[in-house]
């Protein structure tokens, strides 16, 4: 048996032994070290997603070390420290086969549509774990999830040298696209959050203008792009009327990057002509996974990535209620995890 933290309802956890995952012969069971708590994690919580799924053990952004592995597994050793790629295909389908594992009809999410990691120990197919280097701390090590999503959607915009970038929102993940657009070079960045304390968190982060007052927003950006408009702008905080924004905010030939999540039947006018004379691309981009992990551990590895704000703040498993009760009250703790 092991400890868990099972989601019974919304809004309340019950601290429970349960059975050990299973493993089969192409699987790992990883005893968890540190999980952090998401965006995704509070939506579950508050029954906004995956309420048909409960009860359930949230938690997908961990680490831990290798406890036990199958028959066919060769890359894994016992006690390893390792991360985990948590999104599931079937290997197979013609999504899996284009590396559009999140488009597999079978694909599930460790911790969001089976079990995860809020618990003593996590199940998961082998493939999908990645050891990682002795020399990163834990806490960094469990960012590697959230670094991927980042990764990823600078990846799909293709963001270069001297491109001007528009992040909206600078909440823990705006924070982090910040950071990789730094890393990637994009010159000037510019944030916008409605939050001063969230504006001055990202010029902490790498932005080179934060500005809270939207109807600035449009003169800051033309003003600091010789008035074209942003070479890319990624939605960050999950508004549809942000999203609107975003298209008045590009250059012609920019790019929107849809990151934020909106309701399910959420829609979006979209200037059509112009969209086509000028080129412009709209592109979604969904978590982190494969390549996207990979190159997220090996950026924090590096330290390329300022992780002060986002390691402070962590509560033992047994009081995981008051770590999600209490979130919304630390908005300066950019990320809380939990300690297995
Ligand atoms: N696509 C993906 O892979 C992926 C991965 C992780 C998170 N997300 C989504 O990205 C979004 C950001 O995540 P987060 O954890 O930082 O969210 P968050 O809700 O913690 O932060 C959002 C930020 O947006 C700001 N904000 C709210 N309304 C605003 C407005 N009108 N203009 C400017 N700023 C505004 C808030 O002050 C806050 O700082 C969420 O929608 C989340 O679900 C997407
Ligand atoms: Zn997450
Ligand atoms: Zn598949």
């Amino acid at each position: 048996m092991m400890k868990a933290a099972v989601l019974v309802a919304p809004q309340r956890f019950a601290l429970r032994d349960v059975p050990m995952p299973a493993i089969g012969p192409e699987d790992a069971l990883i005893r968890v070290r540190r999980t952090g708590i998401c965006g995704t994690d509070l939506h579950i919580f508050n029954g906004h997603y995956a309420a048909d799924r409960l009860p359930l053990i949230p938690g997908h952004e961990f680490c831990g070390e290798v406890a036990a592995y199958g028959a066919q597994v060769r890359h894994l050793r016992d006690g390893q420290r390792v991360v985990a790629d948590i999104n599931i295909g079937c290997g197979t389908c013609f999504w899996c086969r284009h590396n559009e594992v999140l488009n597999c009809p079978a694909m599930t999410q460790v911790g969001i549509g089976r079990d995860g990691a809020f618990a003593e120990y996590v199940a998961l197919p082998a493939r999908l774990v990645i050891p990682a280097p002795d020399a990163v701390p834990d806490a960094v090590l469990a960012l590697t999830e959230p670094v991927a999503c980042v990764v990823r959607a600078a990846r799909k915009a293709k963001v270069g040298f001297g491109q001007s970038v528009v992040i909206l929102g600078a909440g823990p993940v705006g924070n982090l696209h910040v950071q990789m657009m730094r890393l990637v070079g994009a010159a000037p960045i510019i944030v916008a959050d409605l939050s001063a304390d969230r504006c001055r968190m990202a010029m902490d982060a790498g932005a080179d203008i934060a500005v809270s007052d939207p109807d600035q927003l449009r003169d800051q950006v033309l003003g600091a792009t010789a008035g074209r408009g942003a070479d890319v702008v990624i939605e960050s905080v999950g508004s549809a009327r942000l999203y609107a924004t975003a298209q008045s905010l590009i250059r012609k030939g920019g790019h929107i990057g849809f990151f934020g999540l909106t309701g399910p039947d959420q829609t979006l006018p979209v200037d059509i002509l112009r969209t086509i004379l000028e080129e412009n691309s709209l592109k979604g981009s969904v978590a982190g996974m494969g390549e996207d992990m990979h190159d997220a551990l090996t950026l924090l590895a590096h330290g390329r990535f300022k992780t002060d704000a986002f390691t402070r703040a962590s509560f033992a498993l047994d009081d995981i209620q008051t770590a999600f009760d209490t979130l919304a009250a630390r908005p300066a703790d950019l990320k809380t995890q939990i300690l297995i």
